[in-house]
């Protein structure tokens, strides 16, 4: 039900908001949680953590993704994401960077993966994959079907 889909969301976004206390961002100060759900039930969440060579960070959404897959798991319904600078309110809605939205198009169908961001002021908004990245070179490009 549409209830059930606010309340699963919800859920999804606190557990995002833990997630993200465990973010390493001695440079940026921007913290990021995600919490990545699995069509098997599962959530798996992830921080972002960064590097003194800065290059070699990893986005809080590609941790969850990674850790996924590193388990077996590569079938997901959804993903919330929730980012702000530390000792600051979010006034924006932390989108995936350019590259997470192509590692999900990897393992996600974008007419089906709902990404829910966190909009700051108690509530979310919610899109598709194919939203935040049309025409998105994936498997099929490469002749793989799901
Ligand atoms: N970051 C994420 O983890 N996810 C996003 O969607 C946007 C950016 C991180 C990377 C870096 O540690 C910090 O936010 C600032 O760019």
């Amino acid at each position: 039900s549409a209830a059930s889909d606010v309340y699963k969301r919800q859920e999804l976004i606190r557990a995002a908001f833990k997630a993200r206390s465990f973010a390493y961002t001695p440079y940026s100060h921007f913290k990021v949680g995600a919490a990545l759900l699995a069509k098997n039930g599962m959530v798996y969440t992830g921080c972002n953590i960064e590097n003194a060579g800065y290059t070699p960070t990893n986005c809080a959404e590609r941790t969850a993704l990674f850790k996924a897959v590193s388990e077996g798991v590569r079938e997901f319904d959804a993903i919330a994401i929730v980012g702000s600078k530390v000792g600051e309110k979010n006034t924006l809605v932390t989108g995936p960077c350019g590259v997470c939205r192509q590692v999900m198009t990897e393992f996600c169908r974008p007419d089906e993966f709902r990404i829910i961001l966190e909009d700051g002021r108690g509530g979310f908004i919610t899109c598709l994959l194919e939203e935040l990245l049309p025409m998105g070179f994936c498997p099929k490009n490469l002749g793989k079907e799901e």
